[in-house]
Parts: C-alpha cells; sequence; structure tokens
C-alpha cells in the first residue's frame, strides 16, 4: 500500500472540485514531517497567491472537500496557510492488517522488465580495494530490489579481464616464470608481478618488445598465452568470490561478462562506425568526434575507438557491450554502478551509441554514479605506503572488532556463537554505514560510528530486531495465531502504523533512483519509534489481552519490516545478540 500515492490522488481530487486549475496542482506538496498532525498539505499559499484569493477561504474549501474520506479523523487549517491531516486510525489498523502476513508485506509484484545492473566490475590481477566496496554493494542493493519487485534482474560483473595490462602480465611471468609456469601462483604475486612489470616497461626496451609480441599472441589465440591469460583470470575471481560471499554479495560465476567477451565483435563496429560516417581516420587513430561535448581546448571531444596499432580501448568494448545488452539481452533498463570520474566516458558513449542507433534515442542509460571513502583528513583511504586499503583487510578489521564488542557485552556466550556473530556484524557494520551514505557523496569512514549501538548503524537496527524476537519469545501468544485485530490505541501506536505503511513507497524509491540511504534511514526511524514505544507500553505485560494481542502483532510486522529491509541492503538479522 502506497500512502503517498493515495493521498496525493485525493488531493487532486479535492483539488479539481475546489476549481484549483490543473496547471496549479503540481505546487501541493505533502510531507509526514508535519509537527502537529501526521501529514502536512503545503502550496495553498503559492496558489492562492497565484489566483489573487484569500489563501485561508481557499484552504478551508479545500478542507471541506478532503474531509469527504473516511481515511481522514480531522483535517485542520493553520495560518497562514498549512493543511494538517490526522489519519482515522480504524482505517490505519485496516492497511497494516492487510499486509502482516503476506509474503511481500503487501508490495505488489510490478510487471517483469529486463533490468541490467552492471556493477562490482573488478579488473584482474589485482586485488578488490576500498573503492570496490560502493560499486559492488550499491549494486547489489539494486540487484536484491528489483528482484524482490519480479523484475528480470540481469546481474553483469563487467570484469576487467582483457587488455594491455596482460600484455604485460604474460611478458613478465613468461621471462621469469618459463619454466614454472605450473607453478601456484596467488593473487598476491600477480599484483607484484604486475607492478614489476610496469617499472620493467618503462626502462627495458627489449621487454617492451617481447610485451608488444606478447599482445599479438594473445590476439591470435596462441593456446599457450591463452592458458596463461585464463589462469590469471581464474586467480582472481576465485579470491574475489571470497569477497563477494564474505560481502553476502548476490554476484556468481555465471555474472562474469567480462571485457574479453565482446573482442569478437570490435571490428564489425569499427567498419560499421565507419560505414555511418561516424567515425572518421585521424593520424592513424579510429576517431568519432562529438559535436556537442568540448575537449579542453573548447574542440569537439574526440573518443579514439581504436588506435594506430590497431589495438582496441575501453571505449570500443562498452559500445560493442551495449549493442549487445540492447540486440541479445534486450534490456529495457541499464544501470551502471562506477564512480563519478567515468560519467564522462559513459556520456560519450551513450551519444555515440545512439548515433549508431545501437540504443533507442529515448533509451536512459543510468549511471548511478558515487563518491570516495575517505579518512579522518578528508585523505582517500589509503595504507601508510600510499596503497589503496584492501578490502579483505577491512573485512578482518572489522570481524575482529565485532569480536570484541559481542565478547564485551556478551561474556557467557560460546567461542562459536561469538565467531559467527562478529562475522555477520562486522560485515553489516561496514556494509551499512557506506549504504546510509547519499552515494552521491564523499564519506569519512569511522569506526567507532559503524560499530555503535547508537544511531543510524546496523547494530542498533539489528538489535532492535532481537528485541523484538525475545519478546515474541517471551509471549504465551504466538504472533502467527492472533486472529483478533490490531487496536492503536495511543499516538506511538499510529506514528507506528504510519511509518510501516511507508515502507512500501520507500521501497519504489529504491527502484527509481537508487539510493540505499533512503531505506536506511526509514529502518532506523522505525527502530526508533519501535523503542520509544517499547520503553513507554507494555507489550506482553499490558493488563488486558486484547491490548497484548494486538502490540505483539504490531511489533512482529515492525520485525518482519526491519528483517526485509535489512534483507534488501544485503544484511543479515540474528536473533539474539
Ligand atoms: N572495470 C572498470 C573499472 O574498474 C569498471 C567497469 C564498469 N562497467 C562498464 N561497462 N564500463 O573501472
Amino acid at each position: 500500500m502506497n500512502i503517498e500515492l493515495i493521498l496525493k490522488k485525493d488531493i487532486k481530487i479535492c483539488a479539481l472540485k475546489s476549481k484549483i486549475p490543473k496547471k496549479f496542482i503540481s505546487f501541493i506538496q505533502i510531507t509526514s514531517k508535519s509537527k502537529i498532525g501526521n501529514y502536512q498539505i503545503n502550496g495553498i499559499i503559492k496558489i492562492s497567491k497565484l489566483l489573487k484569493i484569500n489563501t485561508e477561504e481557499l484552504s478551508k474549501k479545500f478542507i471541506y472537500y478532503l474531509q469527504d474520506n473516511n481515511i481522514y479523523k480531522k483535517i485542520k487549517y493553520s495560518a497562514p496557510g498549512f493543511i494538517n491531516i490526522f489519519f482515522n486510525e480504524i482505517w490505519l489498523s485496516e492497511e497494516i492488517e492487510k499486509i502482516i502476513y503476506s509474503n511481500s508485506l503487501g508490495i505488489p509484484k510490478e510487471k517483469p522488465k529486463n533490468i541490467i545492473i552492471d556493477y562490482s566490475s573488478p579488473n584482474m590481477a589485482k586485488e578488490m580495494h576500498v573503492g570496490h566496496l560502493r560499486s559492488t554493494i550499491l549494486g547489489d542493493v539494486m540487484a536484491r530490489t528489483l528482484s524482490f519487485l519480479k523484475h528480470n534482474v540481469i546481474r553483469i560483473n563487467h570484469i576487467g579481464d582483457w587488455g594491455f595490462q596482460f600484455g604485460l602480465l604474460i611478458a613478465y611471468l613468461k621471462k621469469k616464470y618459463i619454466n614454472q609456469i605450473n607453478k601456484k601462483l596467488s593473487l598476491k604475486d600477480l599484483e607484484k608481478y604486475y607492478q614489476k612489470s610496469k617499472k620493467l616497461y618503462e626502462n627495458d626496451n627489449t621487454f617492451k618488445i617481447k610485451v608488444t609480441k606478447c599482445i599479438l599472441k594473445l590476439q591470435n589465440k596462441n593456446q599457450k598465452y591463452i592458458k596463461l591469460w585464463k589462469k590469471i583470470v581464474k586467480i582472481t575471481i576465485k579470491q574475489n568470490k571470497k569477497i563477494y560471499n564474505q560481502l553476502n554479495i548476490t554476484l556468481k560465476n555465471k555474472h562474469n561478462i567480462g571485457e574479453s567477451f565482446y573482442i569478437k565483435y570490435l571490428s564489425n563496429i569499427i567498419l560499421d562506425l565507419k560505414k555511418k560516417k561516424i567515425a572518421t581516420k585521424k593520424n592513424g587513430n579510429t576517431i568519432i568526434y562529438l559535436k556537442n561535448i568540448k575537449n579542453k581546448n573548447g574542440q569537439p571531444m574526440g573518443v579514439i575507438i581504436q588506435k594506430k596499432d590497431t589495438s582496441f580501448l575501453y571505449s570500443t568494448i562498452d559500445l560493442a557491450c551495449l549493442k549487445y545488452r540492447i540486440n541479445k539481452l534486450n534490456a529495457n533498463r541499464i544501470i551502471y554502478y562506477t564512480d563519478v570520474r567515468q560519467k564522462q566516458h559513459l556520456k560519450q558513449i551513450e551519444i555515440i551509441a545512439k548515433k549508431a542507433k545501437y540504443i533507442p534515442k529515448n533509451f536512459n542509460l543510468e549511471h548511478h554514479i558515487f563518491g570516495m571513502v575517505l579518512t579522518k583528513n578528508n585523505k582517500p583511504f589509503k595504507t601508510r605506503d600510499g596503497k589503496l586499503i584492501k578490502l579483505s583487510s577491512l573485512i578482518n578489521e572489522s570481524i575482529k572488532k565485532s569480536k570484541k564488542i559481542i565478547k564485551h557485552k556478551n561474556p557467557n556466550f560460546n567461542k562459536k556463537k561469538i565467531s559467527q556473530l562478529s562475522k555477520i556484524i562486522g560485515i553489516s557494520a561496514i556494509k551499512y554505514a557506506d549504504l546510509s551514505k547519499n552515494r552521491e557523496k564523499n564519506y569519512i569512514f569511522n569506526w567507532n560510528n559503524m560499530l555503535s549501538f547508537h544511531g543510524n548503524t546496523a547494530l542498533y537496527i539489528q538489535y532492535t530486531y532481537t528485541r523484538i524476537q525475545s519478546i515474541i519469545r517471551k509471549s504465551k501468544f504466538s504472533p502467527l495465531k492472533i486472529n483478533k485485530k490490531i487496536i492503536l490505541t495511543n499516538n506511538i501506536e499510529i506514528k507506528l502504523s504510519i511509518k510501516i505503511l511507508q515502507f512500501e513507497e520507500t521501497i519504489q524509491n529504491i527502484k527509481n533512483n537508487g539510493m540505499p540511504h533512503i531505506l536506511c534511514l526509514y529502518l532506523f526511524q522505525i527502530s526508533s519509534l519501535f523503542s520509544i514505544f517499547y520503553e513507554k507500553y507494555p507489550i506482553i505485560y499490558a493488563k488486558r489481552i486484547n491490548i497484548q494481542k494486538s502490540r505483539l502483532k504490531l511489533s512482529f510486522l515492525i520485525a518482519r519490516i526491519i528483517k526485509l529491509g535489512l534483507k534488501l541492503l544485503g544484511i543479515k538479522t540474528v536473533n539474539y545478540m
């Protein structure tokens, strides 16, 4: 049930009845941040000024029509022109009653669309670092949410598994490992050799020639070289899989469609773009000039799609990839999770793909950008020797810290319990701290804040959940078997039920804009409201049995919402803490 939608619909009808011209209706806004009522309607002041009529008079007329609906208990005018709505608690209780036992908590299935989510997408031969955290977890929330709404979600891990860096690395491995090609290599080794190979390339001309030969051999599918390339990719994927498992990410190996997959399409793309007179040759390079984007010198931006030496670029691959996603995967929506630095790149791809008619003119390529993770001094999150922090060490550190917290709180828990809990809590803390920030902004990484039982943290919400579970365990009634209806007896319960009914619009919001921090804030608010409720009113100790049952049911529903909300965020709940 979408409470906002219901209100908006009703308001529109009443606005028309009050003779407010259609073109002004969009000025009427609603907010649930009303100090007086449950919701407040704003905008009548502006409209009455435009119509040159008295604000109070227009408001009263509007209220007169609005009153006709039994979802409201009271509608109050407050000067200079606000309208405050109080919901009818019978209506509220009936609405929450409808969703309490529903599997999807009353959120309707949508007409399925093919939605591609391009996320995580790390480059091979490197360990994942803190920079990959956001792309991975933000994308995963979107994938979970859209799957929950029954869309056909196509997860794609566009891994960087092709290009120059493989020439470098393989040339280096050949040089050093020629006799030990079957030796076990770790991802750490690969990363080290890659750094070394880069240095060597700058200083050693014979090595440079080797690299060029190596790239050629790879391009010509020389079996020996391809075998080594496959090995490098496999080692990386295996290691990344561990991180995905730890982070509870729904990406699987079958979702890897990396850059190398599109190589077979690239020559045709170049031919086609030349034929369509979109690409031209300049100084040996094949290039596309974009009139609407200017480069540093104020000239039309040139995007190279094939270099003089016939090699292709990141952009060329993304063009072929986009064409594939539209033609072969029939995408209705495509969402990229990469940081803000790739904004220009994706814009260019979109423009070129539209020119070439690879994607329809009105297709909206979505780029869900995100900011950086910073340290206290507003610096990128790096180790002392200047390298970006590895995701694996961040995770381990968080689990270690959580262990301390849990041991301290529950000295009697056995080792196994502590270890299980600290894994869940450590991972949740990192994820939630990130997801609860507006993704478009940078944020400062802070262990103390994220591992606190207070404030907008995973721990606080998970703890609220365990509190409700403990109430349910203690009650003599099972919330699943109560056939008495919920009765709302006080203001906090009314506030809680309105919050419950706002769950659907919160999920819709993620679906449309991919902003998980709105869901985090929602979960924090419902948890805070529950805490107030719990402090103030007895639940299983309420005197009247009917009230006991009603409050138990309400608490049960709140727990269900928290559990589902956290699940969509990729965060687990526990029954004790
Ligand atoms: N591998 C790229 C990087 O690490 C991200 C790829 C994003 N997806 C895409 N289709 N370009 O920056």
